[in-house]
């Protein structure tokens, strides 16, 4: 079912179904894609934008009770954050009433995408906020790092329950496209300097938050709602290229003209304290996990001509 554009099917499905829990991950996902032409722009928007409203229009339309638990990320922060902790999603102002006086408020985090696919998930905090005020609708947004690894508990259980490994460079994050151009004897390609900072979640954890989510729901009278920075830990991406040279013997990094307007060094510090108070278990990134993963690459061939990101901006 493509939700951009079958509302009235989903609405059905939801009818039929009646699920006290979606969870949406159906957006055009790759930010380099959003990036690639004016084409590329519209359809992230188009696509994205239509199928989150799609769904909060559905759940709406249904009068059923649903919680929401959506993929959002990490990048609708931006990553000029004048040394700030950067917050679960709002940001405590003080703002002057019509008495000249400081009142306290909080308020969404001023977003600042870097990408197009970045502002269509920042476009969807608004329209979340709208359906909780006007709406009431229950929802969570998991504000999520990016993702590494390769295997989770379940897939771990037979081997053709492998998840799918991008590493190319349009849907390839970065840390596996690191790991498999090491595997495959090509220089890890470092944008800029490789001083971006980024939040890391591996995807165990980021599967523990989504259970985690949909198991403790916020409350129906929750004022705001709930965002959860879905990350554990920051690494600046040259420190994380250094660390897979460490483990895979002869590979090196190589410094490339950077294809994306960002700051070339960037501080970033989190709170995650949600995370921090769910009992989450972490898979921090070491040298172990590195080694794991690229032993399981090497039942594959990579094709090394799509690790390249095609797109600039
Ligand atoms: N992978 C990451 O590092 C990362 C980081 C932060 C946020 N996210 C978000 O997490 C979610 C899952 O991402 P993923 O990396 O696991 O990718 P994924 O490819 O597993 O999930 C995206 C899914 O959305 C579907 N989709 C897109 N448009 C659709 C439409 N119109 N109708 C129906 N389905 C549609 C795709 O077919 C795909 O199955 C995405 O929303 C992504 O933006 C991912």
């Amino acid at each position: 079912m493509d939700l951009s554009t079958q509302y009235t099917e989903f609405l059905e499905l939801l009818r039929v179904f009646r699920p006290d829990t979606i969870v949406h991950f159906a957006e055009q996902r790759s930010a380099p894609y959003s990036m690639k032409s004016s084409a590329h722009r519209m359809y992230t928007v188009r696509n994205n934008t239509s199928v989150t409203h799609n769904v909060l229009a559905a759940m709406h339309e249904s009068a059923l009770s649903i919680h929401l638990v959506h993929l959002g990320t990490m990048g609708v922060y931006g990553y000029d954050t004048c040394d700030a902790v950067i917050p679960e999603g709002y940001l405590d102002v003080r703002v002057k009433n019509k008495d000249d006086q400081w009142v306290d408020a909080k308020i969404l985090y001023p977003t600042k995408p870097g990408s197009i696919y970045h502002m269509t998930k920042s476009i969807d905090q608004l329209f979340f906020q709208f359906y909780h005020q006007n709406d009431r609708l229950n929802i969570t947004d998991l504000h999520q790092g990016i993702v590494w690894g390769w295997e989770t508990n379940e897939t771990n259980m037979h081997p053709k329950l492998s998840n799918r490994f991008d590493y190319d460079g349009e849907y390839g994050t970065v840390l596996n496209r690191f790991i498999v151009q090491a595997c495959a004897e090509q220089p890890l390609t470092v944008y800029g300097t490789g001083g971006q900072t980024r939040a890391f979640i591996h995807i165990e954890n980021s599967i523990d938050c989504i259970e985690h989510a949909i198991e403790h729901p916020p409350s129906a009278d929750s004022p705001k709602v709930r965002i959860i920075n879905q990350m554990t830990e920051c690494h600046r991406v040259r420190d994380i290229a250094n660390l897979v040279c460490t483990v895979v013997p002869g590979a090196e990094c190589m410094l490339v003209d950077n294809p994306r307007k960002e700051a070339a060094e960037n501080e970033l510090v989190v709170c995650n304290d949600y995370i921090g108070t769910s009992a989450i278990a972490p898979v921090l990134l070491d040298s172990e996990a590195i080694r794991r993963i690229c032993e399981k690459c090497k039942d594959y061939t990579v094709n090394t001509q799509q690790i390249q990101s095609k797109s600039k901006w």
